[in-house]
Order: structure tokens, then sequence, then C-alpha cells
């Protein structure tokens, strides 16, 4: 059958569609050129905020609809909703979307074919949801023939995870209670799993996990077996990237998202002696005031976080930070505001996300009152995208001049006479000429000119 697959939510969500979109293929199915032909539809949802949820249970709504509607005599399409939304609703995501046949939240996705050859026989209303102590399944499928080897317009970039849930329990957060307690896949895995793909032509792996830096810290990622780190790491994550980087033909590293406490020496000593490791963190803040930091359950101050950025910058001044901030927290007074947007001055973000609190249920700040006004939220929004315009504009006009490694990833979507691709900050990189250029390749560009989210050049 013709599946199609739409996906909500962080870049661990679109990695866990691909893995669907791969077990689906390994039993037969084949990929749908769009919704409209599609005899499988599956939504994989988000639920971070209220309106992430809805999007995800509207758009499964509206495929309902279409079985409804007996497009097909033999029942199809087949629907599904996977992800976060599912785990947060239980037996619930059926009343509002009783015409589902199956839901399935993380961990649980290596079931998938076999709910849809039943969901096929007619069977309807399927839940499957894991304890958050689950060991996964179906996580280490990738496409087939997606990278395929030695093509020149091949996908060579992956995503990768490593560490699935998390146990931080940030007041605010929904995630701990959808995707689990924090379990870190076996190393040896990882490390056979990006083997795997380089052989197929993938030039970039980005690790994913809720924190990566917290690798291997609550349960063991290196067994017995494993040899010990040639250079010496003691800590899991770094000792990761030096094995990964011992990969021939891995030319870039990239994980997300991360936590101050993670910045260790260690960790700025792999990323000193390992060119792979591509200069950006994604460092989210949530909030310069530490007030709200501790309300939040952070484990960080304003101090701790700056410095954490200040040691990446050390050894290399154009070291790429990106942050997410929120803003309308509860309590947030305008002073807790200002703290904010003075700490990500300080900080000089390269980029920022910058989301209004919505309360989830069940979590700890649930039961404070949403006291800052959506009007008041949209306002903080907006005077903290405005700063990072500026800051964006400012940070990328130093680098006009020098010259980037870009690895490229192909036309230009504004105008595809122009090429892009990122550096290893992880800016976009867009330019001219690109005759003979392929995806993939590593060029270098003289940086001629910034706009706040994007360097521009010419081929060096
Ligand atoms: N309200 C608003 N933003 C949230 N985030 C997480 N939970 C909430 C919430 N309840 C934001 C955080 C996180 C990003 C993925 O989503 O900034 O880093
Ligand atoms: Fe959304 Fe968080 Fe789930 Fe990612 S992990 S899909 S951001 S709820």
């Amino acid at each position: 059958m013709k599946y199609h697959i739409h996906t909500y939510g962080c870049q661990m969500n679109v990695r866990e569609s691909e893995a669907v979109a791969a077990l689906l293929e390994a039993a037969g199915h084949v990929r749908a050129a769009g919704e409209a032909e599609a005899e499988i539809l599956i939504v994989n949802s988000c639920t971070v905020r209220d309106m992430a949820e809805r999007k995800a249970i509207g758009k499964c709504g509206n495929l309902c609809a279409l079985k409804r509607d007996g497009r097909n005599w033999k029942g199809l399409p087949i629907v599904g909703l996977i992800g976060c939304a599912v785990t947060r609703l239980g037996e619930k995501v059926f009343d509002q979307l009783p015409h589902l046949d199956f839901a399935v939240g993380s961990r649980r996705y290596g079931l998938i074919p076999a709910l849809v050859n039943r969901a096929a026989m007619g069977e309807t209303r399927m839940l499957e949801i894991s304890g958050p102590d689950e060991i996964p399944t179906g996580l280490d499928a990738h496409p087939q023939g997606l990278p395929a080897e030695g093509a020149p317009d091949v996908n060579f970039q992956a995503f990768v995870t490593i560490l699935l849930g998390c146990d931080n329990r940030c007041s605010y957060c929904i995630v701990p209670d959808v995707r689990g307690h924090e379990y870190s896949r076996p190393a040896r895995e990882v490390v056979e799993e990006v083997r795997g793909l380089v052989g197929r032509g993938v030039k970039e792996v980005c690790l994913l996990g809720q924190s990566v830096l917290r690798y291997g810290l609550r349960n063991k990622a290196w067994t017995a077996d494993d040899a010990p780190s040639p250079g010496g790491y003691t800590e899991a994550f770094p000792r990761l990237l030096e094995s990964l980087a011992a990969i021939p033909g891995l030319e870039r590293i990239r994980f997300t998202s991360a936590h101050p406490k993670g910045c260790t020496d260690e960790l700025v000593r792999a990323y000193r002696e390992f060119p792979q490791v591509c200069r950006h963190l994604h460092l989210p803040v949530q909030s310069g005031s530490d007030r709200v930091l501790a309300e939040m359950g952070r484990h960080y101050t304003r101090a701790e976080y700056l410095a954490a950025v200040t040691k990446l910058r050390a050894f290399d001044p154009e070291f790429a930070v990106t942050t997410d901030v929120i803003v309308g927290y509860p309590g947030e007074t305008t002073e807790d505001f200002e703290a904010t947007r003075s700490l990500m001055d300080e900080a000089g973000f390269d980029n920022a996300f910058v989301f209004k609190y919505s309360p989830r249920p069940g979590t700890r700040s649930a039961a404070l009152p949403d006291d800052v006004s959506t009007a008041e939220k949209e306002r903080r929004d907006q005077v903290l995208l405005a700063d990072q315009e500026v800051r964006g504009q400012a940070r990328n006009e130093k680098l006009v001049g020098t010259v980037r490694e870009v690895l490229v990833e192909g036309p230009s979507p504004r105008n595809p006479a122009r090429w892009s691709g990122r550096d290893s900050g992880n800016r976009i990189v867009v330019f001219t000429p690109c005759e003979g250029i392929i995806k993939g390749q590593r060029v270098q560009v003289k940086i001629t000119s910034a706009r706040p989210q994007t360097l521009l050049g010419e081929l060096a």
C-alpha cells in the first residue's frame, strides 16, 4: 500500500517519522506521491504547546473524515496518529478522533507495520503506549535507497537518535511525561548505525536527544567489551564523539539539544581535537531571570549559563550558540523579562527561538495562574525577535570577508539561481556561481554580505 506521513514537532519527530517510513517500506509498502493517493495516512504529533497538539489532532481529524466518507470500498485509507500527543491523551484520543484506526506513542513504533495489517483486516481504535522505561523498537531503521552509495545527488545528512526521554522535569515541560525516562542507546549500536549511514553516502550526522550531553549518565552507554578511549576521555558523550570522529568519510557531527551543565572541559577538548565536530551548540536558556530559572527548575543560574557560553567562545570566538526562550511564564514580571533581554545580548546568540508560555496539563507550572496576558506575551515575543534581528545582523556582519567552509545542500529556496549550504556554525550560506556544484560537496565561500539569518558570498 502507499503511505504518507505528516510530521509536527521537533527533529526527534522528523527522525522517528523517517524510521516509521523505513519500517513500512521493509514491510512492502511504498511512499505515496502525495496525501491524496495514500492508503495509509499517519500523523506524527507534538504536544509541547497546546497549539502544536491542536494542529496535529486537527490534521488527523481531517484525514479521518476522508475515511468516514468511504473514499474506498476496502475501508481505506487507514489512519493512524503517533507521537507525543498520543501518550498524553491515552484512551481519550478516541474521544477526539473516533474514526482513528491506531494510535501509537513513542518507543513502540516497531509495532506500526503489524498495526497497519490489523487495520487492513478491519480492526480499529488500537492503542499502543509504552511504559516510561521501555526499550524502544524500530528506532535504528533508516529508509533504504534514500542515501544511495555513489549517487551524485544523495541525501548526505542524517539524524541519529542517541538519547531518549528526559528526567529533568522542568516545571513547564510535558516531555518527561510523554517520552519516558532518560535512556542512552548503547554506544556500539550508535557507532554501527553511523558507520552504516556513512557507507550509504552520509557525510553529516546530527545526534538527537532531549539533553544529549547527558548521554550515558543514567544507564551505561559502554559495556565491558568496548575498548577504552584512545584519547583518554572519561565522560560518555565526548567519548562517543571520539568514536564517531574515527569513522572515515564522516565529515560533520552535530548534536542537539544541550544543557549548560554538559559544557565540560572534556566537551571543549572534543570540539578542539575533532574538526568534524561542528562549532555550534543549541543551548536553550528559557529565561535570563534567576528567579524564573529557579522556578522553572532549570538547575543553573544566569551567571552559570553565561559562563558556559564564554567557555565555548573562548576557544573559538566564531562558535555559534543558538537558544530557546519562553516568554510569559507564570509570574514573569517586566523586570524578569528585561533580564531575559539583557542575557540574550550578553550571550550574543546567533539565533533564537521564542515561545509563548502554554500551560501543559500535569506539569508543575500548570498549577500556577497563567497570569501574563496573551497580548503581553505577544509583545514580549515581538521585542525579543526584533532584538535578535539586530543582533543576528551584527554578528553576521563580523563574518564578512571571511572564508567559510560550506557543505552544499542545494539550490536556494528563494532564488534557485543561487545555491546554499551551511557552515560549521550551522549558518546558512548562499553563494554563486553554482555551475557544476553538487549536493554534499564541500566548498569554500568568501562572505561578501550579511543578513540577520543568512550569509551571502562567492565561491573562493
Ligand atoms: N510553553 C511554551 N514553550 C515551551 N517549551 C517547552 N514547554 C513549553 C511550554 N509549556 C519550549 C522550550 C523548549 C522548546 C522546545 O519548547 O523553550 O526548549
Ligand atoms: Fe513536540 Fe517535545 Fe514531542 Fe518533540 S519531544 S514532538 S517538541 S512534544
